[in-house]
């Protein structure tokens, strides 16, 4: 099986009122971990690629990667990148076999971000590829970019409507106060609920995505903090909000931190236990089996989007 879009799986997410987990990878380790567990649940899954993971791992490396596991598991995966800043690394992803990109024009103004959303698309459907756009901004941190709170503005839901119409783009993410990274709130989590229905009655039947959607579960931050770690005052989006924002027409919740944190809290664990072991086998063997357990976590009880494949 040939990787696929996430036309198909949204479509199917949206009748179902349930989000497809897209989960950042790095490495072989975590693409194993997420897609053992998706054969398990029975789940569609999207696999996503930051700048900093194609600098890291190499575009080549993660392609093959995800290749590999899409052969030994027969399952449909999606392979999209996650914030394309510009019209060059969404073009070299579409020509080196993503099936899907998001260019990421939520820090230029209204009218720059359709006119970059607008080229991207035009490329990338000339390839069969497809296209995630963003409007508004969210707060935290994104590879070296890093955006105040006070610099986080809100979808506004009339030019949702204007930018989906003038640019053609398949999906959008919005920002109604998810923010990326494990700080996301002080104090009492908050998501704006009223301003997603309206974006979704305005927009109906079009996929909507969650950006800065870990939970950062507590559990996870007190592991880590208790072999070393350092994570005070660590807060995510709590799950009942996850699952409520599923059945309002958002079909993609993107999640990286809460996979950092398992990965991390299990290796942490293994050498403070196993302080004589040198062995990468020995600790990313469990890193991976916790990254597993996690994803599955999050199809069963946050995506709803188990035995849905
Ligand atoms: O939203 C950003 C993702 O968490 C990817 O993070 O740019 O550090 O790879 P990264
Ligand atoms: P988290 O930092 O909440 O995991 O969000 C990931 C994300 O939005 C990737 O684009
Ligand atoms: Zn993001």
């Amino acid at each position: 099986m040939p990787l696929v879009t996430s036309k198909e799986m949204f479509k199917k997410a949206y009748e179902g009122h349930y989000a497809v987990g897209a989960f950042n990878v790095n490495n072989m380790e975590i693409i194993q971990g997420i897609v053992e567990a998706a054969k398990e649940e029975e789940s569609p899954f999207i696999l996503q690629v930051s700048a900093g993971a194609r600098k890291y791992a190499n575009h080549v490396y993660l392609v093959k990667l995800v290749e590999a596991a899409m052969e030994t598991t027969g399952l449909p995966i999606c392979l999209h990148l996650d914030h394309g800043e510009d019209f060059a690394i969404c073009k070299a992803c579409v020509d080196g076999g993503f099936t899907s990109v998001m260019i990421d024009g939520s820090k230029h103004p209204f009218e720059e971000n359709i006119a970059l959303t607008k080229q991207v698309v035009e490329y990338a459907h000339s390839k069969g590829v497809v296209v995630e756009a963003e409007l508004g901004r969210l707060a935290g941190v994104e590879d070296a970019v890093k955006v105040n709170t006070k610099d986080a503005t809100y979808t506004d839901p009339d030019q949702a409507v204007e930018f989906v119409e003038r640019t053609g783009c398949d999906s959008l993410a919005i920002a109604i106060g998810t923010s990326h990274g494990a700080y996301k709130f002080k104090g009492e989590p908050e998501l704006d609920f009223a301003r997603l229905e309206k974006i979704t009655n305005m927009l109906p039947g079009f996929p909507l995505v969650l950006h800065g959607a870990s939970t950062v579960i507590p559990e996870f931050v007190a592991l880590c903090n208790k072999y070393g770690g350092k994570l005070d005052g660590a807060q995510g989006v709590p799950e009942d909000m996850l699952l409520k924002a599923g059945k309002f027409g958002v079909c993609k919740i993107n999640i990286d931190t809460d996979l950092r944190l398992a990965m991390t809290a299990s290796i942490r664990k293994h050498f403070v236990e196993h302080p004589a072991d040198f062995d990468p086998r020995q600790y990313l063997r469990p890193a991976r089996d916790a990254i597993k357990a996690m994803v599955a976590h999050k199809m069963r009880d946050v995506l709803n989007s188990s035995h849905r494949l």
